[in-house]
Parts: C-alpha cells; sequence; structure tokens
C-alpha cells in the first residue's frame, strides 16, 4: 500500500521525497447503537481496513488533494487561509473540515500540504469510511505541524467537523473507535464523559462477521439527524419530571415509570430504544467479561429488534439478512451495525458455520433482493498509526 501511494504521489507532485504514508482505520459497532448522543455506552472495535494518505507539507499556502478511490475528481485544489464551505459530493469536505475544526481549535497550519489518500472500506457500508479520513487528516496534521493534540482530541475534532462542516449531526463513537482503537481489543466507551475501557474480544470457537447488504438509502444524513432531535425533545419533556443529564442516565425502570412525560408515541419509541439500548450495552460487557457470549449474542438480537421497531432505522434488506442469519445454527448473534438504513450487519459465528452462514445467507439474499452481499471476517486493528 505504501508504494502505491508513493508512486502516485510522486505521479502527482514530481518526487515523493520526506512523504510520510499514513493510516487510521474504520470500525464496526458491536452493541450500542444511537446512544452515543444520548450520552450512553457504546462498544465498537477498530477494523484493519480503513484509510491510507500519503503526505507532505509544500512551501505555500495551497492544499492539494487527491483520492484513488475518485480518480475521475481529479487534483483538487484549496486555499489553506479560505477553505469556504462544505461542497455537495466532494469527498475533500471531510479533510478540509477537519483543517477548519483545528483552527477553531487555534490550531493554523503555517503552510499547505499535499495529501493523496486511499481508502479500502467498501464505499457507504457503514463501516466509517469518513471517520477514518478526519482521524487521518487529524493524525497528518499532527504529524506534520506538531500540534499538540492528544488522539482523544483527533477523535473530538473530527466530529465537530462532521458536525458543524458537514451538516451529520453524528455522535462521537466513529471518531472514537478509529483514533482510540487497540488490537484485539473493543472499547467500552461511556459517550456521557468520554470514559472508556478496552475489552479483550474473546470469543472462544466464534468469530465476528461482518455482512455488507451493499444497499444504502437516499436521505440516511436528514433521517439521522431527525432521530437525534426526536431524542433531544424526549429528553427535554423528560427533564421536566426527572433530574436527567441524558437518555443514558435512566434505567429501564425510570424510564417506564416518568415516560408519560413524553408527549408524542414516536417519541416514546425513540427514548425507549435508547435508554434500552444503553442498559443492553452495558449489560453484554458484563456477559462478555464473564466469557458468556450466548448472552452477548441474544442482547445483539434485541439490539436488532428495538433498531427495527422503535428506532425505525432498519430496512428491508438488513433486515433479511438478520432475519436468515437468525435461522443458521451456529450464529450466536447478529443485527444491524451503525448508523442504519442500509449498510452491514453484524453476527457472532461459530467457527465451524463460517462457511455455510456465508453460502446459505448469499444465497437467501439473492434470492429475495437479487442482490450479492459481501462477507468480512473481522480483525480488530489499531488505532491510526505512521507505516
Ligand atoms: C453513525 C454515527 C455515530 C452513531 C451511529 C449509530 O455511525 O456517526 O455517531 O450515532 O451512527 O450508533
Amino acid at each position: 500500500m505504501k508504494e502505491k501511494l508513493l508512486k502516485k504521489f510522486a505521479e502527482l507532485f514530481g518526487d515523493a521525497e520526506g512523504v510520510k504514508v499514513y493510516f487510521a482505520p474504520g470500525r464496526v459497532n458491536l452493541i450500542g447503537e444511537h446512544t452515543d448522543y444520548n450520552g450512553g455506552h457504546v462498544f465498537p472495535c477498530a477494523l484493519t481496513i480503513g484509510t491510507y494518505g500519503a503526505a507532505r507539507k509544500r512551501e505555500d499556502h495551497k492544499l492539494h488533494f487527491y483520492s484513488m478511490n475518485f480518480e475521475k475528481a481529479g487534483l483538487l485544489e484549496a486555499d489553506a487561509d479560505a477553505l469556504g464551505e462544505a461542497k455537495e459530493s466532494d469527498w475533500t469536505n471531510y479533510p478540509k473540515g477537519v483543517i477548519w475544526a483545528f483552527e477553531k481549535r487555534g490550531f493554523k497550519m503555517p503552510c499547505g500540504m499535499d495529501m493523496v489518500i486511499f481508502g479500502n472500506i467498501p464505499n457507504g457500508s457503514g463501516l466509517s469510511s469518513s471517520a477514518s479520513l478526519e482521524v487521518l487528516t487529524g493524525y497528518i496534521l499532527r504529524d506534520l505541524y506538531g500540534f499538540d493534540v492528544t488522539n482523544v482530541d483527533l477523535a473530538l475534532i473530527g466530529q465537530y467537523a462532521e458536525n458543524n462542516y458537514n451538516g451529520m449531526n453524528c455522535g462521537i463513537m466513529d471518531q472514537f473507535a478509529s483514533a482510540m482503537g487497540k488490537k484485539d481489543n473493543a472499547i467500552f466507551l461511556d459517550t456521557a464523559d468520554l470514559s472508556y475501557e478496552y475489552a479483550p474480544l474473546v470469543l472462544e470457537g466464534a468469530k465476528v462477521v461482518v455482512t455488507n447488504s451493499k444497499v444504502k438509502h437516499s436521505l440516511v444524513n436528514s433521517a439521522y439527524n431527525q432521530r437525534r432531535s426526536e431524542c433531544e425533545t424526549a429528553l427535554s419533556e423528560l427533564q421536566k419530571v426527572v433530574d436527567i443529564k441524558g437518555l443514558g442516565d435512566l434505567s429501564e425502570e425510570e424510564f417506564e415509570k416518568h415516560k408519560s412525560a413524553i408527549e408524542d408515541e414516536v417519541r416514546v419509541r425513540r427514548a425507549r430504544h435508547a435508554v434500552y439500548e444503553n442498559q443492553r450495552t452495558i449489560r453484554a460487557v458484563e456477559a462478555l467479561k464473564k466469557n458468556d457470549v450466548k448472552l452477548f449474542g441474544e442482547l445483539m438480537n434485541a439490539s436488532h429488534v428495538s433498531l427495527r421497531d422503535d428506532y425505525e432505522v432498519s430496512c428491508e434488506e438488513i433486515d433479511i439478512l438478520v432475519d436468515e442469519a437468525w435461522k443458521i445454527p451456529g450464529v450466536i448473534g447478529s443485527r444491524i451495525t451503525g448508523g442504519g438504513f442500509g449498510g452491514c450487519t453484524v453476527s457472532i459465528v461459530k467457527d465451524e458455520a463460517i462457511d455455510t452462514f456465508q453460502e446459505q445467507l448469499e444465497k437467501a439474499y439473492q434470492e429475495k433482493t437479487g442482490k450479492t452481499a459481501e462477507f468480512y471476517i473481522v480483525e480488530i486493528g489499531d488505532g491510526p498509526y505512521i507505516l
């Protein structure tokens, strides 16, 4: 990968002298979905796939961006002193947003840079290719210009850029998982205060398998932002009767006791998901620590039902993948993962059932949707690094 990027860099900019190559991972979330903007817990892990970038400082204040995934877009130029606003369907919104967010923190680039990237996360799969590009950019800026920020800051800066430059009101999970990933470990993160704990993912005799539905429904960002604002309204209604900072502060019992304060049936379901999903996540991590993978799987299945019925972020294709997976012996748990409305499912599958899982699921999915699913056996990787 390094050679490939350096070669392209030299082709575009004359030579690759002094160029470094960097990597930041994508993520898959095991459980704790749509809890990260509700002060709840999440349990994602970094992948070994993500975004690679070759970069070097320039003498002037120009920014040059080139993506080997969008070669047709060609070499794109911007001015480090006048970034302008995000433009529709322009991948450079992500690196530009991060440069912009660094500036807001008082870290101004003293000069421009050239950057060539290549990502090996399938596009639109919900495995956080955008967060990996944000964390990659932040990591490059820190290395090239010596900006004094931690990896947690890189996650926060990436989220700030996504929220305020790109207009997607995401939580912190994706950027945190990318910036703080640790090989063979999932991250149990409390988004209320960013305290976290690494949990070794020991699944004796089983593996995590991601299945890509290859569908991405339109208006994902607006539907996501709508869910978030429904939760915010539900929270302010609950705050009239109970002293909480986020939906993640409530137990199931407390929620049931106070839910009548929420004045709309849809918002009751949205909030119920946020509260129950957070409690499921806490329980799932406890189960994992006790080597109770079976219970972990049951909680994953319950997470899917809640995301499907109460939060309504699943879709027909994803439900088919999950329903079919549940029928296959050796599947310990299966659910939608990520923001939803398409993308991927995550399943825990016994080693001896992995081949059957792929064959049966591929066949059933093809028959029912006419689409070909793709499978990845998850390897949990580290956060960003220099190659
Ligand atoms: C997207 C967002 C995350 C999180 C998930 C849902 O991936 O970027 O912040 O909210 O959806 O859990």
